[in-house]
């Protein structure tokens, strides 16, 4: 690894990093020597995965908080700022998901996953900004295929990511002249995954599911986290307002396959 890689005494803050993708991203950042700050709803979880952190041997912070509470996201990012200074790297990845027809959701259950989604990534740029470094930070959004991939059983996930991928373009422009570079990950499926349990629950949904990606394999969390990694490094420094898929190709062919009509 060359220092350019390296994020020695680093701030980072991640909403939503107490498991899978998110928490992922958290470890590869620590594994660095970044001091590492995480927030979601279950202290629980929260403090299992700040411990792990830990025994990273680097400094790490946890925060119960919903980012549907934007006081509570704020304060939380507040702490993780008087903790460890301006924040250097911000992930929002917080997410909720479930497979319902649009008729077969209450108009409380697309709000849900709106307010969690899209609201919650609001709520912790906006409050974020002010702790953020300037020049320098780096603000990664975790957004997916369905913000462009009009998917059957997902209206709500569909029209909150879409809505992320919005605010990564608004806010790079609007945050550029600061040093503030956006964007946004648009992880593929990615393996032993809450969001690829809920997408596929069967052994056999996640068969045809694996052979949709050109790769032909599930995305692994540590993936996504290094592309995380190569968008906060020296190396991304004219990236901004890009929304940068990590899916093995599977965003290519936008869910249409002619399948056993043509010839491998
Ligand atoms: P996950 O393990 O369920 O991670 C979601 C995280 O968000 C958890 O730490 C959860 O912790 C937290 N969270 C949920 N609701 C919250 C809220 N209201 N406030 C604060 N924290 C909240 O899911 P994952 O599959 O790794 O997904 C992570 C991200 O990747 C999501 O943004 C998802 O949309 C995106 N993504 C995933 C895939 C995939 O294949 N898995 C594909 C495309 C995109 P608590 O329960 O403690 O709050
Ligand atoms: N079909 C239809 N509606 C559903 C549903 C389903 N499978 N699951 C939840 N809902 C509805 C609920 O019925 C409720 O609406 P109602 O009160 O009008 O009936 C609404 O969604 C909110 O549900 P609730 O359980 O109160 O919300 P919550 O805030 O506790 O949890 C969820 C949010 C539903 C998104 C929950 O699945 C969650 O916490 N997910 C986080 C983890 C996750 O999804 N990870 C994958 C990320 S890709």
């Amino acid at each position: 690894m060359t220092s350019i890689d390296q994020f020695q005494d680093k701030a980072v803050f991640v909403a939503g990093g107490s498991s899978g993708i998110n928490f992922a991203i958290a470890k590869a950042f620590a594994e660095r020597g970044a001091r590492v700050a995480i927030a979601s709803r279950t202290p629980e979880r929260v403090q299992a995965a700040v411990a792990q952190l830990r025994e990273l041997g680097g400094e790490a912070l946890g925060f119960a908080a919903d980012v549907r509470d934007a006081d509570a996201i704020a304060e939380a990012l507040g702490n993780a700022h008087a903790a460890f200074g301006d924040i250097d790297v911000l992930v929002s990845g917080a997410a909720g998901n479930f497979v319902a027809p649009a008729l077969g959701m209450s108009t409380k259950g697309f709000r849900t996953v709106v307010d969690i989604d899209l609201n919650g990534t609001f709520h912790v740029l906006r409050a974020a900004y002010a702790y953020l470094r300037k020049p320098g930070a780096s603000v990664l959004s975790i957004s997916a295929p369905q913000a462009f991939n009009p998917t059957k059983y997902q209206a709500h996930v569909c029209a909150a990511k879409a809505g992320v991928d919005m605010l990564t373009r608004v806010l790079a422009m609007e945050w550029g002249g600061d040093g503030i570079r956006v964007n946004s990950i648009v992880p593929g499926p990615i393996g032993d995954t809450e969001g690829v349990r809920r997408l596929a629950p069967t052994p056999e949904a996640l068969a045809h599911m694996q052979a949709s990606i050109p790769l032909r394999r599930f995305g692994r969390v540590d993936d996504v986290a290094d592309m995380a990694l190569f968008l906060s490094s020296l190396r991304a420094q004219f990236v901004t307002g890009a929304v940068i898929p990590v899916d093995g190709g599977s965003s290519l062919a936008g869910g249409r396959d002619l399948g056993s009509a043509v010839a491998a």
